[in-house]
């Protein structure tokens, strides 16, 4: 487990970086974000009565798509990097709540959540496990958590990870399918679905949708 001092590093890293490339991020990876946020939705049933959290949730897409697919939903969003939540307020309605939080600490009550997603943020997370259990304990019993990711079973993703944990203080790590399944697993959650594909040649990713058995703190 990381120590402190070590996560709040890393985080400042991955702040950084995104605080940099704020400005262009959804018009650079336009078709990569359509892809993934679109297969992140695919997986949830949304209701209006539901309250939906999105972590590092970047400039918005998912959110947007949310209260586009289903009015009345309340969702919120949160993100290391206030630019890019400085972007995603531009795009969504001022009532949205969006936070500057980590995933490992999430400033929420227990039981908050019908359902918590994240895409394209989990390979920067220091420290899965303890995020995992924060995610367990703001949802309601019964309640989702879909997880989009790169994944290492896909070989020029596997390459990729590997240099970018040399050249890139933000980066920590891609996890295979059998790894996150084995992960989710071990904090509590039963795996739903756990779909691999591909946004293009260099992009393999995973959908992961599970419940926790256990919810904690409850
Ligand atoms: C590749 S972007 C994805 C943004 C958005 N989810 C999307 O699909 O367009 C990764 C985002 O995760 C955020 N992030 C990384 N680590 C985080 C953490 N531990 N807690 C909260 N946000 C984090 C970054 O600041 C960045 O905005």
């Amino acid at each position: 487990m990381a120590t402190p001092a070590k996560r709040h590093r890393s985080s400042q890293a991955v702040e950084l970086e995104y605080d940099r490339i704020a400005h262009r991020y959804e018009h650079r990876w336009a078709h990569y974000v359509q892809a993934t946020v679109s297969k992140t939705l695919a997986h949830l049933d949304l209701q209006p009565t539901m309250r939906l959290l999105d972590i590092g949730c970047g400039t918005g897409v998912l959110l947007r798509e949310a209260e586009r697919a289903c009015p009345g939903i309340a969702v919120v969003g949160i993100d290391v990097s206030r630019a890019m939540l400085t972007m995603a307020r531009r795009g969504l309605p001022r009532t949205t709540p969006l936070l500057r939080a980590d995933a490992e600490e999430l400033p929420f009550s227990t039981a908050r959540f019908h359902v918590v997603v994240s895409s394209s943020s989990f390979h920067f997370w220091q420290n899965p496990s303890r995020a995992l259990d924060e995610i367990a304990r703001i949802l309601v019993p019964g309640g989702l958590l879909v997880l989009t990711d790169w994944c290492d079973d896909f070989l020029a993703c596997r390459v990729w990870d590997r240099v970018l944990r040399v050249i890139n203080p933000a980066h920590q790590q891609i996890y295979s399918r059998d790894q996150c399944h084995a992960l989710l697993s071990e904090h509590g959650y039963r795996v739903r679905a756990l779909e691999l594909y591909k946004v293009s040649w260099l992009w393999g990713m995973m959908t992961a949708s599970a419940v926790p058995e256990q919810p904690k703190g409850g």
